[in-house]
């Protein structure tokens, strides 16, 4: 009987359906779609040291980031500080600690600094062996825990990107790093490494490294390692500049590329079965080179067999430059403020995030009377850009309208009895002079009269002719 009223329905529920096939049952509701698979579970590294000023910039670029906070967790270890981080990091992790999957708080209030080093700046083999422990700990944490990903990044290390992470579990690589930019070529990946390394690792090292097979150091770029060291040190295992590494630097080859080395900002797919070896510490048995973290790990990786790779398909975020070991925290703090200024150069401003208090900064007019600013009217953009610059480098200034050259007609120009020196040309264009540069010239002239009016004082002018 049921096989008589089936044999009867199924043309009746098909030219409804459409689509109904052998292997799914007649339900009247239709048929429900599978849904999505959840996202990968994340879980994010940071070690924090001295970053009282990087860190609400980029705890916001975390914030930010677009990816479930339910599918992530945090380990976060802070030590060895002179500055308020553990509070920041602190005040971060008790608002955002009932978003995330959960949360590993690490914080330890002394030392305040490591006994053999000669500045925050510094990187002796102390510090060098507590950072691999950190992230050996992380590693282990996020295995135990079963975490589909580890994301290490450093807390000075700014995702602007939001898609960052997305983009990079897309690229289903071992282990794989979003390319950061900084004011100069300075980034995080190498393309080389000096020779001491192609001759201990033998003909397992370059074969698969096409890309950046070719050894060459252009004179005039100045490269610091991670730790501030100059590279063109020979150090075993140092970095070496490659053509390729400034094409793949300013995004003249785009893509994901397989490189010896890469750091500060790096994501591993701990699904993969390579990964089971990797480790941070302790070094493996067979390393001799210098005790660096990144070059330690960098070694783990050949060792386990894992290709590290570069990615910059998109623009990811920015980096600060290492500084020298004699460095102090007040040149860290200042090379900081470059990254900020850098950013809004194309892209908006850096924030800070939501979750920490910051107190507004105290801009002053650096000793002076008076800091005059000139700027167009019509170009509010390049007000408002060169205020925030000016906040973020605590510099209060007071806004003069610039004289609109383009707006001037002749008979304006004449009245105000501007003439050109006779025979005077540019000497690089030729030409004589632009309305544009009447106008700048007006400008700086009513500041100057301005500053005349305020006689008696000893008054004193910082331009900034935009
Ligand atoms: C340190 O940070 C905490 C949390 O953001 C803040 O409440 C405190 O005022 C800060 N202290 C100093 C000295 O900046
Ligand atoms: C990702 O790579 C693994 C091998 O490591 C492969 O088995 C898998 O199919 C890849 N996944 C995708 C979506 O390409
Ligand atoms: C020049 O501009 C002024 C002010 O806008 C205006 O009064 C004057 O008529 C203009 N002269 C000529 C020749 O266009
Ligand atoms: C400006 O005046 C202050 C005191 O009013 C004085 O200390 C300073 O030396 C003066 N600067 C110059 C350049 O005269």
């Amino acid at each position: 009987m049921a096989a008589v009223r089936g044999w009867l329905l199924v043309p009746i529920y098909l030219s409804i359906l459409g689509h109904a096939t052998d292997d799914q049952l007649l339900l009247e509701e239709g048929i429900l779609a599978e849904s999505a698979l959840q996202k990968p579970r994340v879980l994010l590294a940071l070690l924090a040291r001295n970053a009282a000023h990087t860190l609400p910039y980029f705890l916001d670029c975390i914030d930010k980031l677009d990816y479930p906070k339910s599918r992530m967790a945090i380990w976060a270890a802070t030590d060895h500080n002179i500055d308020n981080t553990t509070a920041i990091l602190r005040e971060w992790l008790k608002s955002v600690q009932k978003l995330y999957h959960y949360v590993e708080w690490r914080p330890m209030a002394e030392p305040r600094s490591y006994t053999d080093e000669f500045g925050p700046k510094h990187w002796p083999a102390s510090r060098y062996a507590h950072v691999m422990k950190l992230r050996q700990a992380a590693l282990r944490t996020a295995r135990e825990k079963w975490s589909d990903f580890i994301f290490f990044i450093d807390v000075d290390n700014f995702l602007t990107n939001p898609q960052t992470l997305n983009r990079l579990i897309e690229e289903n690589k071992t282990i794989v790093a979003p390319m950061l930019e900084s004011r100069t070529l300075y980034s995080n990946f190498w393309c080389g490494m000096t020779p001491q390394v192609s001759i201990t690792y033998g003909n397992s090292y370059g074969q698969h490294f096409s890309l950046c097979s070719v050894q060459y150091t252009p004179p005039h770029v100045h490269v610091k390692s991670r730790s501030g060291l100059d590279l063109k040190e020979k150090h075993k295992g140092y970095y070496k500049r490659t053509p390729d590494y400034i094409l793949l630097r300013e995004w003249k080859r785009q893509g994901c590329f397989a490189v010896p080395m890469i750091h500060s900002t790096m994501l591993i797919d701990l699904r993969k079965e390579a990964s089971v070896n990797l480790q941070f510490y302790p070094p493996h048995e067979d390393f001799t080179w210098s005790f660096d973290d990144i070059i330690v790990f960098a070694f783990s990786c050949r060792n386990a067999g894992i290709q590290m790779y570069i990615c910059n398909k998109e623009h990811y975020g920015y980096l600060p430059l290492p500084l020298k070991p004699h460095q102090a925290l007040e040149d860290d703090i200042e090379s900081f403020t470059h990254v900020l200024t850098e950013v809004m150069v194309d892209r908006p401003p850096l924030e800070t995030s939501r979750y920490v208090h910051v107190p507004p900064k105290q801009p002053d007019k650096l000793g002076f009377d008076e800091v005059y600013m000139i700027n167009l009217k019509r170009r509010m953009d390049r007000r408002v850009r060169m205020l925030r610059s000016l906040y973020e480098l605590k510099i209060q200034v007071k806004i003069f309208d610039a004289v609109d050259g383009k707006a001037l007609n002749a008979s304006q120009i004449k009245t105000l009895n501007i003439d050109v020196l006779p025979g005077y040309y540019d000497p690089y264009s030729g030409r004589t002079l632009t309305r544009g540069e009447i106008g700048c010239f007006l400008s700086h002239y009513y500041v100057w009269n301005e500053v005349n009016e305020i006689a008696n004082k000893n008054h004193t002018r910082m331009q900034r002719s935009l």
